[in-house]
Protein backbone atom coordinates (compact mmCIF):
# COMPACT_ATOMS: atom_id res chain seq x y z
CA UNK A 1 0.00 0.00 0.00
CA UNK A 2 1.31 3.10 -0.68
CA UNK A 3 2.22 5.54 1.93
CA UNK A 4 -0.37 8.06 1.38
CA UNK A 5 -3.22 5.58 2.39
CA UNK A 6 -1.85 4.88 5.86
CA UNK A 7 -3.05 5.76 9.23
CA UNK A 8 -0.68 6.01 12.18
CA UNK A 9 1.71 3.39 13.01
CA UNK A 10 1.32 1.11 15.16
CA UNK A 11 4.50 2.24 17.14
CA UNK A 12 3.39 5.73 16.89
CA UNK A 13 0.15 4.82 18.13
CA UNK A 14 1.87 3.84 21.24
CA UNK A 15 4.04 6.38 21.91
CA UNK A 16 0.97 9.18 21.67
CA UNK A 17 -1.28 7.01 23.29
CA UNK A 18 0.47 6.55 26.54
CA UNK A 19 0.71 10.49 26.56
CA UNK A 20 -2.49 10.65 26.18
CA UNK A 21 -3.59 8.77 28.61
CA UNK A 22 -0.99 10.25 31.08
CA UNK A 23 -2.39 13.66 30.14
CA UNK A 24 -6.47 12.43 30.67
CA UNK A 25 -5.07 10.71 34.59
CA UNK A 26 -3.28 14.09 34.87
CA UNK A 27 -5.88 16.45 33.59
CA UNK A 28 -8.13 14.50 36.19
CA UNK A 29 -6.47 14.59 39.45
CA UNK A 30 -5.37 18.31 38.79
CA UNK A 31 -8.81 19.80 38.27
CA UNK A 32 -9.22 21.48 40.96
CA UNK A 33 -5.59 23.73 39.68
CA UNK A 34 -8.55 24.97 36.60
CA UNK A 35 -10.39 27.65 36.27
CA UNK A 36 -14.24 26.16 35.68
CA UNK A 37 -15.31 28.20 33.45
CA UNK A 38 -12.50 30.12 31.59
CA UNK A 39 -12.54 34.16 31.38
CA UNK A 40 -12.63 34.33 27.73
CA UNK A 41 -13.97 37.15 25.41
CA UNK A 42 -16.12 35.63 22.15
CA UNK A 43 -13.94 34.57 19.14
CA UNK A 44 -10.58 34.13 21.41
CA UNK A 45 -10.18 30.50 20.77
CA UNK A 46 -10.75 30.82 16.91
CA UNK A 47 -9.22 33.99 16.67
CA UNK A 48 -5.81 31.84 17.26
CA UNK A 49 -6.73 29.31 14.94
CA UNK A 50 -5.30 29.17 11.21
CA UNK A 51 -8.50 29.72 8.85
CA UNK A 52 -7.87 27.01 6.54
CA UNK A 53 -7.32 23.11 7.09
CA UNK A 54 -3.60 22.39 7.22
CA UNK A 55 -2.33 21.46 3.36
CA UNK A 56 0.06 18.89 4.42
CA UNK A 57 0.37 16.43 7.20
CA UNK A 58 1.10 17.77 10.77
CA UNK A 59 3.80 16.57 13.18
CA UNK A 60 1.09 14.90 15.90
CA UNK A 61 3.45 16.05 18.51
CA UNK A 62 2.43 19.27 17.52
CA UNK A 63 -1.04 18.68 17.88
CA UNK A 64 -0.66 17.86 21.03
CA UNK A 65 1.10 20.62 21.83
CA UNK A 66 -1.73 23.02 20.16
CA UNK A 67 -4.25 20.68 21.91
CA UNK A 68 -2.58 21.76 25.47
CA UNK A 69 -1.94 25.37 24.54
CA UNK A 70 -4.73 26.76 22.30
CA UNK A 71 -7.99 24.60 22.98
CA UNK A 72 -7.56 23.51 26.61
CA UNK A 73 -7.66 27.05 27.97
CA UNK A 74 -11.03 27.59 26.23
CA UNK A 75 -12.67 24.43 28.22
CA UNK A 76 -15.51 24.90 30.56
CA UNK A 77 -14.60 21.87 32.71
CA UNK A 78 -17.65 19.72 33.10
CA UNK A 79 -15.89 17.37 35.51
CA UNK A 80 -14.55 20.13 37.78
CA UNK A 81 -15.34 19.10 41.41
CA UNK A 82 -16.74 22.80 41.47
CA UNK A 83 -18.97 22.90 38.40
CA UNK A 84 -22.16 23.03 39.55
CA UNK A 85 -24.09 24.31 36.76
CA UNK A 86 -26.92 23.13 34.91
CA UNK A 87 -26.85 19.15 35.46
CA UNK A 88 -23.88 18.01 35.15
CA UNK A 89 -22.67 15.22 33.63
CA UNK A 90 -19.36 13.69 34.81
CA UNK A 91 -16.97 11.37 33.27
CA UNK A 92 -15.64 8.20 35.14
CA UNK A 93 -12.50 6.36 34.08
CA UNK A 94 -14.40 3.29 32.81
CA UNK A 95 -16.67 5.33 30.92
CA UNK A 96 -13.90 6.85 29.33
CA UNK A 97 -12.29 3.83 28.42
CA UNK A 98 -15.71 2.41 26.73
CA UNK A 99 -15.43 5.39 24.91
CA UNK A 100 -12.25 5.19 23.40
CA UNK A 101 -12.90 1.51 22.84
CA UNK A 102 -16.01 2.09 20.73
CA UNK A 103 -14.06 4.48 18.59
CA UNK A 104 -11.32 2.38 18.25
CA UNK A 105 -13.64 -0.37 16.92
CA UNK A 106 -15.87 1.88 15.35
CA UNK A 107 -18.36 0.26 14.21
CA UNK A 108 -22.14 1.14 13.20
CA UNK A 109 -24.86 -1.14 15.00
CA UNK A 110 -27.89 0.06 12.70
CA UNK A 111 -28.75 -3.69 12.67
CA UNK A 112 -27.71 -6.79 14.47
CA UNK A 113 -25.94 -7.96 11.55
CA UNK A 114 -23.69 -4.95 11.10
CA UNK A 115 -22.41 -5.67 14.99
CA UNK A 116 -24.09 -8.08 17.02
CA UNK A 117 -21.69 -7.38 20.43
CA UNK A 118 -23.76 -3.70 20.12
CA UNK A 119 -26.98 -4.62 19.67
CA UNK A 120 -26.51 -7.78 22.43
CA UNK A 121 -25.01 -5.44 24.54
CA UNK A 122 -27.37 -2.64 24.35
CA UNK A 123 -30.31 -4.81 25.12
CA UNK A 124 -28.40 -6.12 28.26
CA UNK A 125 -27.08 -3.13 30.11
CA UNK A 126 -30.40 -1.53 29.49
CA UNK A 127 -32.34 -4.80 30.97
CA UNK A 128 -30.20 -4.12 33.94
CA UNK A 129 -30.86 -0.67 34.27
CA UNK A 130 -34.27 -1.85 33.79
CA UNK A 131 -34.31 -3.79 36.67
CA UNK A 132 -31.84 -1.38 38.70
CA UNK A 133 -34.16 1.14 38.37
CA UNK A 134 -37.82 -0.32 39.22
CA UNK A 135 -39.25 -0.54 35.85
CA UNK A 136 -41.06 -3.52 34.66
CA UNK A 137 -40.13 -6.37 32.44
CA UNK A 138 -42.30 -5.02 29.87
CA UNK A 139 -40.67 -1.96 29.35
CA UNK A 140 -38.02 -1.86 26.33
CA UNK A 141 -34.89 0.42 26.23
CA UNK A 142 -33.00 2.11 23.61
CA UNK A 143 -30.03 4.28 23.76
CA UNK A 144 -30.14 7.99 22.05
CA UNK A 145 -27.70 10.72 22.34
CA UNK A 146 -29.53 13.07 24.67
CA UNK A 147 -33.04 13.18 26.43
CA UNK A 148 -34.12 15.73 23.70
CA UNK A 149 -33.52 12.89 21.10
CA UNK A 150 -35.17 10.39 23.33
CA UNK A 151 -38.65 12.62 23.97
CA UNK A 152 -38.71 13.22 20.36
CA UNK A 153 -39.25 9.52 19.74
CA UNK A 154 -41.46 9.41 22.42
CA UNK A 155 -43.74 11.87 21.05
CA UNK A 156 -43.40 10.51 17.33
CA UNK A 157 -44.83 7.19 19.26
CA UNK A 158 -46.94 9.00 21.03
CA UNK A 159 -48.64 10.01 17.66
CA UNK A 160 -48.13 7.33 15.65
CA UNK A 161 -50.57 5.74 18.93
CA UNK A 162 -53.49 7.97 18.01
CA UNK A 163 -54.18 5.38 15.18
CA UNK A 164 -54.49 8.20 12.66
CA UNK A 165 -52.01 6.57 10.43
CA UNK A 166 -49.66 9.88 10.37
CA UNK A 167 -46.70 7.91 9.62
CA UNK A 168 -48.76 7.27 5.95
CA UNK A 169 -50.93 10.25 5.48
CA UNK A 170 -48.68 12.91 7.47
CA UNK A 171 -50.85 15.44 9.44
CA UNK A 172 -52.61 17.76 6.74
CA UNK A 173 -56.27 17.30 7.10
CA UNK A 174 -56.62 15.88 10.87
CA UNK A 175 -57.54 17.53 13.76
CA UNK A 176 -55.55 19.74 15.79
CA UNK A 177 -53.17 17.44 18.25
CA UNK A 178 -52.92 18.31 21.66
CA UNK A 179 -49.38 17.48 23.77
CA UNK A 180 -50.06 18.78 27.48
CA UNK A 181 -47.19 19.51 29.73
CA UNK A 182 -46.19 22.79 32.19
CA UNK A 183 -44.03 25.74 32.13
CA UNK A 184 -41.51 24.19 34.09
CA UNK A 185 -40.96 21.19 31.55
CA UNK A 186 -37.82 21.42 29.18
CA UNK A 187 -37.30 23.22 26.57
CA UNK A 188 -36.93 19.72 24.35
CA UNK A 189 -40.91 19.03 24.43
CA UNK A 190 -41.27 22.51 22.62
CA UNK A 191 -38.80 21.22 20.51
CA UNK A 192 -39.93 18.22 19.32
CA UNK A 193 -43.56 19.46 19.04
CA UNK A 194 -42.66 21.52 16.49
CA UNK A 195 -40.06 18.90 14.86
CA UNK A 196 -42.99 16.72 14.76
CA UNK A 197 -45.89 18.89 13.25
CA UNK A 198 -47.46 19.19 16.73
CA UNK A 199 -46.42 22.71 16.41
CA UNK A 200 -46.01 25.47 19.68
CA UNK A 201 -49.56 25.87 19.28
CA UNK A 202 -50.52 22.23 20.10
CA UNK A 203 -49.10 22.65 23.33
CA UNK A 204 -51.21 23.35 26.78
CA UNK A 205 -49.37 24.24 29.32
CA UNK A 206 -51.44 22.92 32.18
CA UNK A 207 -51.01 25.64 35.35
CA UNK A 208 -48.77 24.56 38.36
CA UNK A 209 -48.94 24.35 42.04
CA UNK A 210 -46.77 26.35 44.12
CA UNK A 211 -44.06 23.45 43.91
CA UNK A 212 -43.98 23.63 40.33
CA UNK A 213 -45.73 20.53 39.83
CA UNK A 214 -48.59 19.69 37.60
CA UNK A 215 -52.20 20.11 38.79
CA UNK A 216 -53.96 16.93 37.60
CA UNK A 217 -57.47 19.08 38.11
CA UNK A 218 -56.39 21.37 35.76
CA UNK A 219 -54.69 18.59 33.31
CA UNK A 220 -58.32 16.61 33.27
CA UNK A 221 -60.51 20.14 32.74
CA UNK A 222 -58.15 20.94 29.97
CA UNK A 223 -58.58 17.57 28.10
CA UNK A 224 -62.02 18.53 28.43
CA UNK A 225 -62.11 21.55 26.56
CA UNK A 226 -59.65 20.14 24.05
CA UNK A 227 -62.02 17.89 23.61
CA UNK A 228 -65.05 19.52 23.36
CA UNK A 229 -63.33 21.61 20.56
CA UNK A 230 -62.66 18.84 18.45
CA UNK A 231 -58.93 18.67 19.65
CA UNK A 232 -57.21 15.46 19.78
CA UNK A 233 -55.26 15.34 23.41
CA UNK A 234 -52.46 12.34 22.43
CA UNK A 235 -49.87 12.91 24.78
CA UNK A 236 -49.05 14.10 28.23
CA UNK A 237 -45.67 14.89 29.63
CA UNK A 238 -44.81 14.45 33.35
CA UNK A 239 -41.71 15.54 34.70
CA UNK A 240 -39.88 13.87 37.77
CA UNK A 241 -37.09 16.35 38.36
CA UNK A 242 -38.12 19.33 36.36
CA UNK A 243 -34.77 21.55 35.30
CA UNK A 244 -35.39 24.98 36.44
CA UNK A 245 -36.16 23.77 40.21
CA UNK A 246 -36.38 19.70 40.18
CA UNK A 247 -40.11 19.89 40.63
CA UNK A 248 -42.01 16.41 40.57
CA UNK A 249 -45.02 16.07 38.44
CA UNK A 250 -47.60 13.78 40.83
CA UNK A 251 -46.98 11.15 37.81
CA UNK A 252 -49.78 8.02 39.26
CA UNK A 253 -52.32 10.25 39.35
CA UNK A 254 -51.69 11.86 35.73
CA UNK A 255 -50.99 8.62 34.92
CA UNK A 256 -54.59 7.63 36.10
CA UNK A 257 -56.10 10.38 33.56
CA UNK A 258 -53.70 9.26 30.62
CA UNK A 259 -55.40 5.97 31.42
CA UNK A 260 -59.14 6.89 31.23
CA UNK A 261 -58.44 9.40 28.29
CA UNK A 262 -56.44 7.20 26.21
CA UNK A 263 -52.91 9.37 26.11
CA UNK A 264 -49.80 8.33 25.92
CA UNK A 265 -48.06 9.48 29.23
CA UNK A 266 -44.19 10.14 28.61
CA UNK A 267 -42.07 10.63 31.72
CA UNK A 268 -39.06 12.60 31.43
CA UNK A 269 -36.68 11.89 34.87
CA UNK A 270 -33.43 13.13 32.11
CA UNK A 271 -31.86 13.76 35.63
CA UNK A 272 -33.01 12.93 38.58
CA UNK A 273 -34.63 9.03 37.00
CA UNK A 274 -30.99 7.50 38.34
CA UNK A 275 -32.04 7.99 41.72
CA UNK A 276 -34.53 6.07 41.35
CA UNK A 277 -31.98 3.31 42.28
CA UNK A 278 -32.36 4.62 45.59
CA UNK A 279 -34.94 2.67 47.84
CA UNK A 280 -35.50 6.43 49.59
CA UNK A 281 -36.21 7.85 46.94
CA UNK A 282 -38.82 5.63 45.35
CA UNK A 283 -41.84 8.30 46.80
CA UNK A 284 -41.19 10.57 43.83
CA UNK A 285 -41.35 7.14 41.73
CA UNK A 286 -45.03 6.42 42.16
CA UNK A 287 -46.87 5.13 38.84
CA UNK A 288 -43.96 5.22 37.07
CA UNK A 289 -44.83 1.55 35.92
CA UNK A 290 -47.62 3.36 34.48
CA UNK A 291 -46.16 5.44 31.76
CA UNK A 292 -45.86 4.33 28.17
CA UNK A 293 -42.09 5.56 28.25
CA UNK A 294 -39.77 7.21 30.47
CA UNK A 295 -36.45 8.83 29.85
CA UNK A 296 -33.80 8.79 31.83
CA UNK A 297 -30.29 10.21 31.23
CA UNK A 298 -26.99 8.19 32.64
CA UNK A 299 -24.85 11.11 31.06
CA UNK A 300 -26.54 12.99 33.36
CA UNK A 301 -26.03 11.69 37.07
CA UNK A 302 -24.07 8.07 36.11
CA UNK A 303 -21.12 8.73 35.36
CA UNK A 304 -21.10 7.97 31.80
CA UNK A 305 -19.53 10.40 28.89
CA UNK A 306 -21.86 12.35 27.39
CA UNK A 307 -23.62 11.70 25.20
CA UNK A 308 -25.84 8.46 26.85
CA UNK A 309 -29.62 9.10 26.94
CA UNK A 310 -32.21 6.06 27.27
CA UNK A 311 -35.78 5.70 26.68
CA UNK A 312 -38.18 2.68 27.79
CA UNK A 313 -40.90 2.27 26.62
CA UNK A 314 -43.27 -0.69 26.98
CA UNK A 315 -44.75 -0.09 23.63
CA UNK A 316 -41.97 -0.76 21.31
CA UNK A 317 -44.36 -1.90 18.36
CA UNK A 318 -45.74 1.61 18.36
CA UNK A 319 -42.00 3.25 18.50
CA UNK A 320 -41.25 0.74 15.78
CA UNK A 321 -44.29 1.17 13.74
CA UNK A 322 -43.27 5.02 13.99
CA UNK A 323 -39.88 4.69 12.52
CA UNK A 324 -39.03 1.52 10.36
CA UNK A 325 -38.15 1.47 6.93
CA UNK A 326 -36.26 -1.67 5.77
CA UNK A 327 -34.59 -0.98 2.20
CA UNK A 328 -33.95 -3.74 0.56
CA UNK A 329 -29.44 -2.94 0.99
CA UNK A 330 -30.43 -3.18 4.74
CA UNK A 331 -32.13 -6.69 5.10
CA UNK A 332 -30.26 -9.29 6.61
CA UNK A 333 -31.15 -13.08 6.87
CA UNK A 334 -31.70 -12.64 10.93
CA UNK A 335 -34.13 -10.14 10.66
CA UNK A 336 -37.26 -11.75 12.25
CA UNK A 337 -35.18 -13.21 15.30
CA UNK A 338 -32.94 -9.72 16.49
CA UNK A 339 -33.80 -6.10 17.60
CA UNK A 340 -32.06 -3.88 14.67
CA UNK A 341 -32.30 -1.00 16.69
CA UNK A 342 -32.67 1.32 12.90
CA UNK A 343 -36.16 0.15 13.66
CA UNK A 344 -36.54 2.14 16.39
CA UNK A 345 -35.67 5.56 15.50
CA UNK A 346 -34.69 8.36 13.09
CA UNK A 347 -31.26 7.79 12.55
CA UNK A 348 -29.93 4.96 11.09
CA UNK A 349 -25.62 4.68 12.07
CA UNK A 350 -25.19 4.13 16.00
CA UNK A 351 -22.21 4.57 17.88
CA UNK A 352 -21.58 1.46 20.53
CA UNK A 353 -22.70 3.84 23.07
CA UNK A 354 -23.51 0.63 25.07
CA UNK A 355 -20.00 -0.49 25.93
CA UNK A 356 -18.95 3.02 28.16
CA UNK A 357 -22.16 1.64 30.23
CA UNK A 358 -20.88 -1.93 30.51
CA UNK A 359 -17.81 -0.60 31.48
CA UNK A 360 -19.22 1.85 34.50
CA UNK A 361 -21.93 -0.93 35.54
CA UNK A 362 -19.44 -3.31 35.72
CA UNK A 363 -16.89 -1.35 37.71
CA UNK A 364 -18.42 0.46 40.27
CA UNK A 365 -21.45 -2.14 40.63
CA UNK A 366 -24.84 -1.20 41.52
CA UNK A 367 -24.02 -0.86 45.45
CA UNK A 368 -21.57 1.62 44.98
CA UNK A 369 -23.23 3.57 42.47
CA UNK A 370 -25.78 3.95 44.80
CA UNK A 371 -23.82 5.51 47.32
CA UNK A 372 -22.13 7.89 45.38
CA UNK A 373 -25.59 9.42 44.09
CA UNK A 374 -26.65 9.18 48.32
CA UNK A 375 -23.25 11.15 49.26
CA UNK A 376 -24.93 14.41 46.28
CA UNK A 377 -28.13 13.80 47.68
CA UNK A 378 -26.82 14.55 51.39
CA UNK A 379 -24.84 17.02 50.13
CA UNK A 380 -27.02 19.08 48.69
CA UNK A 381 -29.71 18.73 51.69
CA UNK A 382 -26.69 20.17 53.88
CA UNK A 383 -26.08 23.36 51.69
CA UNK A 384 -29.89 23.93 51.87
CA UNK A 385 -29.34 24.10 55.38
CA UNK A 386 -26.72 26.40 55.18
CA UNK A 387 -28.85 28.60 53.22
CA UNK A 388 -31.97 27.85 55.42
CA UNK A 389 -29.90 28.97 58.21
CA UNK A 390 -28.14 32.08 56.48
CA UNK A 391 -30.47 35.39 57.54
CA UNK A 392 -29.35 36.91 53.50
CA UNK A 393 -30.71 33.74 51.72
CA UNK A 394 -33.16 32.20 51.51
CA UNK A 395 -34.82 29.12 49.36
CA UNK A 396 -37.53 29.45 46.91
CA UNK A 397 -38.56 25.66 47.32
CA UNK A 398 -37.71 22.53 48.16
CA UNK A 399 -34.99 20.38 46.64
CA UNK A 400 -36.06 16.70 46.81
CA UNK A 401 -32.90 15.82 44.71
CA UNK A 402 -29.18 17.56 44.21
CA UNK A 403 -29.65 20.85 42.91
CA UNK A 404 -30.80 23.82 45.34
CA UNK A 405 -32.69 26.90 44.37
CA UNK A 406 -31.74 29.64 46.31
CA UNK A 407 -31.14 33.43 46.04
CA UNK A 408 -29.56 36.80 48.36
CA UNK A 409 -31.96 38.71 49.89
CA UNK A 410 -31.59 42.12 51.15
CA UNK A 411 -33.86 44.10 53.34
CA UNK A 412 -35.33 47.27 51.84
CA UNK A 413 -35.07 45.81 47.87
CA UNK A 414 -38.31 45.24 46.04
CA UNK A 415 -38.18 42.17 43.87
CA UNK A 416 -36.99 43.68 40.46
CA UNK A 417 -34.08 45.04 42.84
CA UNK A 418 -33.70 41.70 44.28
CA UNK A 419 -33.54 40.14 40.74
CA UNK A 420 -31.21 42.66 39.80
CA UNK A 421 -28.89 42.32 42.52
CA UNK A 422 -29.18 38.37 41.95
CA UNK A 423 -27.78 38.82 38.33
CA UNK A 424 -25.17 40.52 39.33
CA UNK A 425 -24.19 38.16 41.62
CA UNK A 426 -23.92 35.22 39.57
CA UNK A 427 -21.99 36.83 37.39
CA UNK A 428 -19.46 37.91 40.11
CA UNK A 429 -19.66 34.31 41.97
CA UNK A 430 -19.02 33.07 38.16
CA UNK A 431 -16.46 35.32 37.35
CA UNK A 432 -13.99 34.15 39.62
CA UNK A 433 -13.53 31.22 37.87
CA UNK A 434 -13.48 29.49 41.23
CA UNK A 435 -16.95 28.05 40.48
CA UNK A 436 -19.55 27.91 37.65
CA UNK A 437 -23.71 28.44 38.83
CA UNK A 438 -26.28 29.23 36.62
CA UNK A 439 -29.29 30.64 37.59
CA UNK A 440 -33.29 30.19 36.34
CA UNK A 441 -36.42 32.21 36.79
CA UNK A 442 -39.49 31.02 39.31
CA UNK A 443 -41.98 33.06 39.33
CA UNK A 444 -41.00 36.02 38.25
CA UNK A 445 -37.61 36.20 40.69
CA UNK A 446 -34.27 35.14 39.58
CA UNK A 447 -32.72 32.17 41.25
CA UNK A 448 -29.31 30.88 41.67
CA UNK A 449 -29.00 27.18 41.59
CA UNK A 450 -26.31 24.88 42.94
CA UNK A 451 -26.13 21.20 41.59
CA UNK A 452 -24.27 18.69 43.30
CA UNK A 453 -23.79 15.53 40.86
CA UNK A 454 -20.21 15.28 39.75
CA UNK A 455 -18.49 12.06 40.16
CA UNK A 456 -15.48 14.24 41.65
CA UNK A 457 -17.62 16.31 44.36
CA UNK A 458 -16.75 16.25 48.13
CA UNK A 459 -18.04 17.99 51.00
CA UNK A 460 -14.98 20.33 50.81
CA UNK A 461 -16.18 21.64 47.43
CA UNK A 462 -19.23 22.36 48.80
CA UNK A 463 -18.16 24.08 51.51
CA UNK A 464 -15.38 26.41 49.49
CA UNK A 465 -18.45 27.28 46.91
CA UNK A 466 -20.38 28.17 50.24
CA UNK A 467 -17.79 30.20 51.28
CA UNK A 468 -17.28 32.02 47.77
CA UNK A 469 -21.12 32.72 47.71
CA UNK A 470 -20.95 34.47 51.08
CA UNK A 471 -17.76 36.21 49.90
CA UNK A 472 -19.42 37.50 46.41
CA UNK A 473 -22.35 38.71 48.50
CA UNK A 474 -20.37 41.18 50.51
CA UNK A 475 -17.94 42.04 47.96
CA UNK A 476 -21.02 43.44 46.15
CA UNK A 477 -22.36 45.29 49.00
CA UNK A 478 -19.00 46.44 49.64
CA UNK A 479 -18.86 47.73 46.33
CA UNK A 480 -22.80 49.55 46.70
C1 LIG B 1 -35.68 17.46 32.71
C2 LIG B 1 -34.83 17.54 31.47
N1 LIG B 1 -35.26 16.94 30.36
C3 LIG B 1 -34.53 16.97 29.22
C4 LIG B 1 -33.32 17.61 29.18
C5 LIG B 1 -32.53 17.61 27.90
O1 LIG B 1 -31.38 16.86 28.05
P1 LIG B 1 -30.37 16.58 26.86
O2 LIG B 1 -29.31 17.61 26.97
O3 LIG B 1 -29.87 15.21 27.11
O4 LIG B 1 -31.13 16.70 25.59
C6 LIG B 1 -32.84 18.26 30.31
C7 LIG B 1 -31.55 18.95 30.29
O5 LIG B 1 -31.03 19.41 31.27
C8 LIG B 1 -33.62 18.23 31.49
O6 LIG B 1 -33.23 18.86 32.59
Amino acid sequence: MSEVYKDMLPEEFKKYGYQIIDWIADYLSELDFYPVVPQLKPGEIKNKLPESAPKTEEDFTEIIKDFEKLIVPGITHWQHPKFMAYFSATASGPGIFGELLAAAINTNGMVWKSNPSSTELEETVLNWFREIIGLPKEYFGVVYDTASVSTMHAIAAARENTGLDIRTKGLSGLPMLRLYCTEQTHSSIDKSALTLGIGLDGICKVPTDENFAMIPSELEKAIEEDRSKGIVPFCVVATIGTTSSTAVDPVNEIAEICKREKIWLHVDAAYAGVTAMLPEMKKYFVGIEKADSFVVNPHKWLFVPIDFSVLFTRKPKILKQAFSIVPDYLKTQEDSEVINYMDYGIQLGRRFRSLKFWFVLRYFGVVRLQKIIREHLRLAQLFAKWIDEHDSFERIVEAPFSTVCFRAIQKGLNEVELNHFNKKLINHINSTGKIFLTQTKLNGKTILRLVVSGLRQEEKHVAEAWELIKTSFNELNDLK
